[in-house]
């Protein structure tokens, strides 16, 4: 736990984090820190490809980045060696290469050290991907903002439309849904909430909306810092003297727990029920499964010499995955129907032993997961190469059905593909 109130603010990319923490900052007269610039000015200077190189060289070149705040409120500076950093730096373009760089382990430590030592000596309200889960684990307050894609590339069309600026709509939704994308999907750090953060759904608010709701929580008389917020003399340093109180953790609402009474998809009487998600927060679910198709070497030879009797067996399964994941709520008896925004079935033919690994991977924005829709179709697909190739091999063997990965939903994200592969 931090000596000091740290509160930290997490999100994707153009979710009012920036606003909100200097908000908040001005509100409490603390400092703010935006932990997606120290990533920006990095990538800016290193330039791209920087994540491509080796390891020593990286931490040498990131340590040429020294970082100091100055001042309060919305007024606070953020410093790259003594030097302000400025709107150079707020480009999409070095979004995207900060979001690259982000995925790698040397440079999130680097920074790791730098913004723990600038919430050291004070008060701080922070905002970035992983504050609440990695950096700052002991805050006193952790808030996770959320909105669908939609939602944020249409604030970002309108303050554009309202600079003058000229902008699309569909490649800003593209451009969030890349970054979303990697911010979600790496194996360290990813964006995700902590299991005690308050999350924010700011969908259908404003940014005073979304305050008021921040306010409300930091301001309770049980959390102690309603004294500084509404009167301007006492200073926020002063409540550390307090005793530290932890953030009521959310409720867990996993679908399916595994032990006491509590098996979701029962009811007490023991008959079904289908897990009503109304309540769950809408956000960018990715899920990855994976099967082998062990063949002969006869098999795989005709395979991939396109000469089996039944056509391009691999075309067919892919599109035969798709088509799966798509019926997904129709087979599984209390899977939901879900919006799938992309399904895609990947192929690995392997020489040596001959077989085809699969790998299914669906996605969605909404309130549940598509784990079901990427096992139905790497399954339906596995399912279909058997049946193009029967007329030469009847012993075929479909195994290894797994899910490999899953993003999004409270839950978090669950990642086997590095140990997949090795195994
Ligand atoms: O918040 P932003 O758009 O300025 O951040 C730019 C990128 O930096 C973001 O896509 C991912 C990375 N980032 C991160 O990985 N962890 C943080 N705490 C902040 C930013």
């Amino acid at each position: 736990m931090n000596k000091l109130p740290i509160i930290t603010l997490d999100g994707p990319a153009g979710v009012g984090k920036s606003t909100l923490a200097k908000r908040v900052a001005k509100i409490l007269k603390i400092p703010y820190l935006d932990t997606g610039a120290m990533f920006r000015t990095v990538a800016m200077r290193l330039g791209p490809g920087a994540e491509k190189l080796a390891s020593p060289d990286l931490l040498a070149r990131c340590m040429d980045f020294r970082f100091r705040l100055k001042g309060t409120g919305e007024d606070t500076i953020l410093l790259c060696n003594e030097i302000p950093i400025g709107r150079e730096i707020r480009t999409e373009y070095v979004g995207q290469l900060a979001a690259r760089l982000a995925t790698v382990t040397t440079v999130r430590e680097y920074l790791k050290g730098a913004q723990r030592k600038l919430g050291e000596s004070t008060s701080l309200v922070v905002e970035g991907r992983d504050m609440g889960t990695v950096i700052f684990p002991g805050a006193r307050f952790k808030f996770f903002l959320d909105a669908s894609p939609d939602v944020r590339a249409l604030r970002r069309f309108r303050e554009l439309e309202a600079r003058g600026e000229q902008a699309d709509l569909a490649q800003l939704t593209e451009m969030i849904l890349r970054r979303d994308h990697l911010d979600r999907s790496r194996p360290v750090a990813p964006l995700c909430p902590a299991d005690d953060a308050v999350i924010i759904d700011t969908s259908n608010l404003d940014i005073d909306g979304v305050l008021k709701a921040i306010l409300e929580v930091v301001s309770s008389p049980q959390e102690g810092i309603d004294a500084a917020i509404h009167d301007p003399e006492t200073s926020i340093l002063q409540l550390a003297d307090k005793p530290q109180k932890e953030v009521k953790p959310r409720e867990s609402t996993a679908e399916c727990t595994v032990h006491g009474d509590n098996f979701s998809h029962l009811k007490a009487d023991g008959s079904l029920r289908m897990v009503d998600v109304a309540e769950k927060t809408v956000s960018d679910r990715v899920a990855m499964a994976r099967a082998v198709v062990e063949v002969n070497r006869e098999t795989l030879n005709m395979l991939q010499a396109r000469a089996l009797p039944k056509g391009d067996v691999l075309v067919t399964a892919q599109v035969a995955g798709i088509m799966a994941a798509k019926r997904t709520s129709e087979l599984i008896p209390l899977c939901h129907s879900v919006p799938l925004t992309f399904v895609d079935i990947r192929f690995k033919v392997e020489d040596c032993p001959p077989r085809i690994s699969i790998e299914s991977e669906t996605r969605t924005n909404a309130r549940t997961g598509v784990e079901m829709e990427a096992l139905v179709a790497v399954q339906v697909a596995a399912a279909t190469l058997y049946d193009m190739c029967k007329a030469i091999q009847r012993d075929i063997v479909i195994r290894d059905v797994r899910l490999v990965f899953k993003s999004g939903g409270r839950s978090g994200t669950f990642d086997l593909r590095d140990t997949e592969e090795q195994a």
